[in-house]
């Protein structure tokens, strides 16, 4: 069956597909409507979201089909105990597709072994968050006209953004990609995702320490929020909370074709008097997620029971009674989730839910 957990588990013609579809949804919204009318949408919510739910919910009810879920678990019977694998075996008797987002990383992944429906990840802690990835892409193709060959700055807290992942992860699947890297020592890119993703691939990366020496290189300019909620120590949030500041100045040195994207919410990294700067994209970015959420839902349901869209080919897990991951946010330190592992191409040992490294 057909999951989205991590922007890799979609193909490059699958993903062609996805934003196609959305491209056709947004051209002619009248044909889909009532495509989804008697299938119902779960959306289960462990951790705060307004783009991501309500873009899912707006996308069933255009697609004619009905949403059912919690936005806060503990108005669940998670608060009583119950595990992620029983709540969404119980979920898929009364859904046909569930969006999860969880603050424990890998959640997703592991409600995966279980699920009768396929499992979209709506952001799993600070690891993947792949349905904005498509909400992105397809901004990207709408604002420049094209993704391959595009030169993209990513700037802020590039350690907890989980949409900066899977974005580069994505990214792959494209030619000619440049990415640049913005951020304060405390918030620099994992190095996971710079070794395994980015060097792996070959998509070439550089990481600076202003946003001034590179504007004007850009195509794409993809802002972060620094993510308070993921700092364990407040006084590291505090050092680096205001690093980057995008003003009517900077934007000046930018090229007049390029487009500011930002998975929002924002606080103060963009001021509000760039909103009315053409290249701001980021409000078009929030509708064009309910779009590509649309697409979404119809193909992972079209592509169900169908055998050549299934999850890639996976390796044995590696299980070791000797090794625990070491990443108390992951799941398998918060629930009965197995202690397993896979051995990634540079021959570190990470995570299987999360991609810690182990050793
Ligand atoms: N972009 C995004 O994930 O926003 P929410 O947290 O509001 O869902």
């Amino acid at each position: 069956m057909k999951h989205l957990i991590d922007p890799t588990d979609l193909t490059k013609p699958e993903i062609d597909e996805i934003i196609s579809l959305a491209q056709d949804i947004i051209a002619h919204r009248e044909r889909y409507q009532g495509s989804m009318s008697h299938r119902k949408l779960a959306t289960l919510f462990y951790e705060p979201s307004t783009r991501t739910r309500l873009s899912f919910t707006s996308a069933m009810m255009e697609l004619g089909g009905n949403v059912l879920g919690f936005s806060d678990a503990r108005s669940s019977s998670v608060s009583k105990g119950e595990s992620v694998q029983d709540t969404v075996r119980v979920v898929g008797c009364f859904a046909d597709v569930i969006a999860m987002r969880h603050h424990i990383e890998g959640a997703q992944l592991y409600a995966t072994e279980v699920s009768t429906v396929p499992i979209i990840n709506a952001g799993d802690g600070s690891h993947s968050h792949p349905t904005q990835t498509l909400t992105d892409l397809l901004t990207i193709q709408r604002e420049l006209g094209h993704i391959d060959g595009i030169t993209i700055g990513f700037c802020g807290d590039l350690r907890f953004g989980r949409t900066v992942h899977s974005l580069i992860k994505a990214l792959t699947r494209y030619k000619d990609i440049k990415v640049i890297l913005i951020a304060p020592d405390e918030l620099k890119l994992p190095d996971y995702i710079k070794q395994d993703v980015c060097e792996r691939t070959g998509i070439p990366y550089r990481e600076v320490e202003t946003m001034e020496e590179v504007m004007g290189e850009l195509d794409v300019l993809y802002m972060t929020r620094v993510q308070k909620e993921r700092f364990l120590d407040e006084d590291e949030f505090d050092r680096v909370k205001d690093s980057f500041v995008l003003d009517s100045a900077r934007m000046s040195l930018a090229k007049q074709e390029m487009a500011v994207l930002h998975p929002l919410p924002r606080v103060n990294e963009i001021l509000t008097e760039v909103d009315s700067d053409p290249r701001a994209a980021y409000f078009r970015q929030v509708e064009n997620g309910k779009f590509v959420r649309e697409a979404l839902i119809v193909k992972l349901l079209e592509w169900k029971d169908d055998p050549a869209h299934g999850m890639p080919e996976d390796e044995e897990p590696i299980v070791d009674p000797e090794l625990r991951c070491p990443n108390r946010k992951c799941i398998c330190n918060n629930e009965h989730a197995p202690h397993k592992f896979h051995r990634a191409e540079n021959g570190v040992l990470r995570c299987w839910y999360c991609d810690s490294k182990v050793r």
